[in-house]
């Protein structure tokens, strides 16, 4: 099998994969917050960022091949991701002690990975939508991130559009495909992959929040040891 090397370890892969696929399939960690394995390649978010021969490439949109030689957990890419993670905070409101997807957020996850204490940037904080007109879904534009998973699965995996990208520069946000642009008035339903891929909290189930104790979350630390982001 064909292998490359991630910070000198031997990554195998098969035909197609990207870099962050086989990573992430042999247990390696790449930092990411628009990658997911069910859908396909995005390079939104630029979390992934690593060096491959010295030259900075996403590696969730970058092929594997034999031989190749790429250097992820480096201080310098690990900067570089620190302060794209402070800049996703700053730019939206994330309050993650009240937040229900506390423990189970891959932003506060990564945050917590890279060793954020502080946002390092002034806070903007945006005056945002929130829409609770969904019997079963919610969608709280104050915690979005602009990863684009929804849009995305909304199209490839449940074949609706309900979810688009409108506006520009810092007035960029989800949109709503409906008459009304309500949650509430679209094909969205509680099982689509779209409603349950967020990786933040801005769209969550209604009736479930806190469901899973402190401790037993996902990224919790405990014995073991937790998921890694
Ligand atoms: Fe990503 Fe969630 Fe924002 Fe959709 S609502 S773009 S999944 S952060
Ligand atoms: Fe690669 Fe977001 S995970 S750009």
């Amino acid at each position: 099998m064909s292998h490359f090397f991630l910070d000198g370890t031997e990554v195998p892969f098969t035909e197609g994969d990207t870099l962050m696929d086989a990573a992430q399939r042999a247990g390696h960690a790449i930092a990411h917050l628009c990658w997911d394995a069910r859908l396909g390649q995005s390079g939104a978010c630029r979390l992934c960022t690593v060096r491959i021969d010295g030259q900075l490439a996403t590696a969730c949109t970058v092929r594997a091949r034999d031989g190749l030689v790429v250097e992820n957990r480096t201080p310098e890419l690990d900067a570089r991701r620190l302060r794209l993670t402070q800049m996703l905070f700053v730019e939206g409101n994330h309050f993650c002690p009240g937040c229900e997807k506390s423990g189970d957020c891959l932003l506060q996850a990564t945050a917590c990975d890279l060793g954020m204490t502080g946002m390092h940037y002034d806070m903007l904080a945006p005056v945002r939508t929130v829409d609770a007109s969904h019997p079963d879904v919610w969608l709280d534009l104050n915690r979005c991130i602009l990863c684009k998973l929804c849009v995305r699965a909304s199209h490839e995996a449940d074949g609706k559009d309900v979810f688009a990208i409108g506006g520009h520069g810092i007035g960029t946000h989800v949109l709503v495909n409906s008459s009304t642009g309500l949650l509430g008035d679209s094909a969205l339903a509680a099982d689509d992959l779209a409603a349950r891929i967020c990786p933040v909290g801005a769209i969550l189930p209604k009736r479930r929040g806190f469901a899973v104790p402190i401790g037993q979350r996902r990224f919790d630390p405990r014995e073991g040891g937790n998921e890694q982001p």
